[in-house]
């Protein structure tokens, strides 16, 4: 690619907007051209705007920016990352579309809707096909993809492995969530600290119907979801950063312990994905130990990218328990974005590219 794309970050200040930037420093196709924030910070260099809370020092191209309106006249980008709240997103992201943008979204506002792909392009490359129905309905060149919840993401890789390879009949969930899945400052200190709280606003509705879309297939009237029940229970927990979701599968038809484990960890990104600079190589770790996945030493596996599962055994309620583990800013938010918007350039589908 000889020019690099611009791109914008929307809610740049945030955690995973905070990530974006990390992850967006070397891009080989994207180049950051509009960083925005609330009404607090617009107008304020990003340095001064932004807590940062990532290990890494903050880009010095960062952090000279100065931080404009969530606005497509501000924001001379053609793709769009928006780490926005639902609540903003829902009402921003459609002017960038109007204006011709393609909108990679974390935010929840647009995932249910059957035009807008739920993209996890490990798992389901071919949900593009709805953004030329989203752009014919809607009348906007651009477009909004998003990428699932974090605790879903993560989990949604897993059972897509044994989905192909078994099929699904029921999963049972239980998540325990860092605090950084919070947004900045998130969760008080006091109320996490030697604890655990057994309610996060919203999230088990969303982990029990994002992997039936994302497993879904496209069809005439957008994409149907997959044909299977899944129970969560989601947790927040005293660790930075990363999930940890405990799994029970009952799958379509029985297999061993050792005929799961191979489908786990023979998953193969479809061949769209493999020159795409952010796919997670491999896609699924599987870790033989009995302890582990653990946050702290399975965090940055494949870059942040990588599901890494472990403790693979049956079930004597469902067929088979596994854990899952995977970093929810990086492959649960700012990397799967991003990942997202070098698929749709793949694929032809920023706006004005003829599909
Ligand atoms: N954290 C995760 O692991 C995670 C994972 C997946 C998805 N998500 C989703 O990603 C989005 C961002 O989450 P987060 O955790 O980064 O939240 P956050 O830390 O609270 O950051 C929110 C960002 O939005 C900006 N903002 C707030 N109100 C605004 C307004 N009225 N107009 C324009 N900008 C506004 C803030 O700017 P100021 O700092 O200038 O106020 C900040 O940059 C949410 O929709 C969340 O559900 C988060």
């Amino acid at each position: 690619m000889s020019a690099r794309i611009p791109v914008a970050i929307l809610g740049a200040t945030g955690s995973v907007g905070q990530r974006f930037v990390q992850l967006l420093a070397q891009h080989p196709w994207f180049e950051v051209v509009a960083l925005t924030g609330s009404g607090r910070s617009v107008g304020q260099s990003y340095a001064a705007a932004a807590h940062w809370v990532i290990a890494e020092e903050m880009p010095a191209w960062a952090r000279e920016m100065t931080l404009v309106a969530s606005d497509p006249a501000a924001c001379p980008a053609r793709i769009v990352f928006s780490a926005l709240p639902s609540a903003i997103a829902q009402e921003v992201e459609p002017r960038f579309a109007q204006a011709g943008a393609l909108v990679c979204s974390n935010a929840a506002a647009f995932r249910e809707a059957a035009d807008v792909p739920l993209l996890l392009p490990e798992v389901n490359p071919t949900h593009t096909a709805v953004v030329a129905r989203q752009r014919q309905q809607r009348g906007w060149p651009g477009a909004i993809v998003t990428n699932p919840n974090c605790t879903s993401t993560g989990l949604t890789v897993a059972l897509k492995a044994l989905y192909d390879a078994f099929g699904l009949q029921a999963v049972f969930v239980t998540s325990l969530q860092a605090v950084s899945g919070a947004g900045y400052p998130g969760v008080a200190s006091l109320d996490i600290l030697d604890n655990v709280i057994p309610y996060i606003d919203g999230e088990e509705a969303k982990v029990e119907w994002e992997p039936r879309k994302l497993l879904g297939t496209v069809g005439p009237q957008g994409i149907a979801a997959a044909d299977f029940r899944i129970s969560a229970h989601t947790n927040r927990v005293a660790v930075s950063d990363g999930h940890l979701v405990c799994v029970s599968v009952k799958l379509g038809r029985p297999a061993s312990v050792a005929e799961a484990a191979a489908a786990l960890r023979d998953y193969a990104a479809p061949a769209v994905c493999a020159e795409l600079p952010s796919c997670p190589r491999p896609v699924i770790r599987l870790r033989a130990e009995p302890d582990r996945p653990q946050p702290r030493l399975d965090r940055t596996t494949g870059r942040g990218m990588t599901t890494v599962v472990g403790r693979l055994r049956p079930d004597p309620l469902f067929d088979l328990k596994f854990v899952v583990f995977s970093h929810n800013t990086i492959r649960g938010a700012a990397g799967g974005s991003i990942l997202n918007a070098e698929l749709l350039v793949k694929q032809g589908l920023l706006a004005g590219e003829g599909r």
